[in-house]
């Protein structure tokens, strides 16, 4: 080969290399993988979210898309991304992504199942623990050099053992979380899914009204659909029982934030645990923030090491597996 032909297929190759990018730094080992693999890969360092204009720009002229669930992926960055073969949803939920405009162009699509199921299970136990015993305000009551002596009346929480769980959504987060509360407390599980479930723990499916009127502790573990949206208002909220506990860690959108809020002030409901609010980020000056019988966390079901890890590690796995045209291990689409 003439040495101005071998320049010619060096460049030639260089032009054909794949290139990505992710919208935020996620850990080293997707970077490594994908770098391995020979796949460009271009980061967003900010903070905050590249904006919507920085997103379609970025997206021009890439083949993957490595995307969290703060990126509106809609149709009309999908229509002028002509290059774009697959996004790698760096979360199991895939809300944010228009997947039927996906399917029309024929780009993949593939979440993170599974790698943060514990995780996400044990921020919701956390939460239901943290305001069934007032963890938070009792806490900041020392903080405030309130705690003045030992009181018998003081903080009083509501015990779990033995208590109806209610799982709103039994997909891998809601069965794990239900399988840890009936091995640790004894809880009983009732919950609503569209499909009866094998489980390797007793439980009962219930239709939606069955499960508010039973349930001591509401817990919601559904997707973002038409259907789910705004669910838990004024009127389910009102079917709960008087002194349950309503936690959500799936999305905020399926809950009123208002209603909770009055629910809470008419002493209908003794507390609130939420990892995902409605909108999201929550306002620091929320009402929902200062009540003393409720936790609010940033959305952080899936953030452990390990579990942040593992999801890198996928979402690396399946770009590589779509750029290759093969398989994905976790597609949606
Ligand atoms: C997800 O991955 O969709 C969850 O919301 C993480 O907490």
């Amino acid at each position: 080969m003439k040495e101005s032909d071998k320049s010619y297929h060096l460049n030639y190759h260089i032009l054909m290399k794949n290139k990505i990018f992710m919208t935020r730094r996620i850990p080293s080992i997707a970077q490594k993988l994908l770098e391995d693999n020979k796949i460009e890969v271009e980061i967003w360092e900010g903070r905050l979210p590249p904006s919507a204009e920085e997103l379609k720009e970025a997206s021009k002229g890439v083949q993957g898309l490595l995307t969290m669930l703060s990126d509106d992926i809609n149709s009309e960055l999908l229509e002028s991304a002509t290059e774009l073969k697959v996004i790698s949803q760096y979360a199991v939920g895939f809300n944010n992504i228009d997947t039927n405009t996906a399917n029309l162009k024929n780009i993949k699509v593939s979440n993170t199942p599974d790698v943060l199921t514990d995780a996400t299970a044990e921020l919701a136990m956390a939460l239901m623990l943290g305001v069934s015993r007032n963890i938070l305000n009792s806490n900041t009551s020392i903080r405030e050099g309130d705690w003045k002596t030992w009181e018998p009346k003081g903080h009083l929480g509501v015990s779990l053992k033995g208590k109806t769980l209610g799982i709103f959504g039994m997909g891998r987060i809601g069965e794990c979380f239900a399988r840890k509360c009936h091995h640790a407390f004894d809880m009983k599980i009732i919950y609503v899914s569209r499909t009866e479930k094998t489980l390797s723990f007793p439980a009962t499916k219930v239709n939606l009204d069955e499960l508010l009127s039973m349930s001591n502790v509401v817990s919601l573990h559904s997707p973002l659909t038409n259907e789910t949206k705004n669910l838990f208002n004024s009127e389910n909220i009102s079917k709960m029982i008087p002194n349950s506990i309503f936690i959500n860690t799936s999305r905020g959108e399926l809950h009123n934030e208002e209603d909770l809020l009055t629910a809470l002030e008419e002493n209908h409901l003794f507390g609130i645990g939420l990892d995902v609010t409605n909108p999201e980020p929550m306002e620091a000056t929320s009402p929902l923030l200062r009540h003393p019988k409720v936790i609010v966390t940033p959305h952080i079901g899936s953030a452990t090491f390990e579990a942040r890890d593992a999801m890198a590690e996928l979402c690396a796995k399946n770009i590589i597996l779509a750029l290759d045209d093969k398989e994905l291990i976790t597609p949606v689409n």
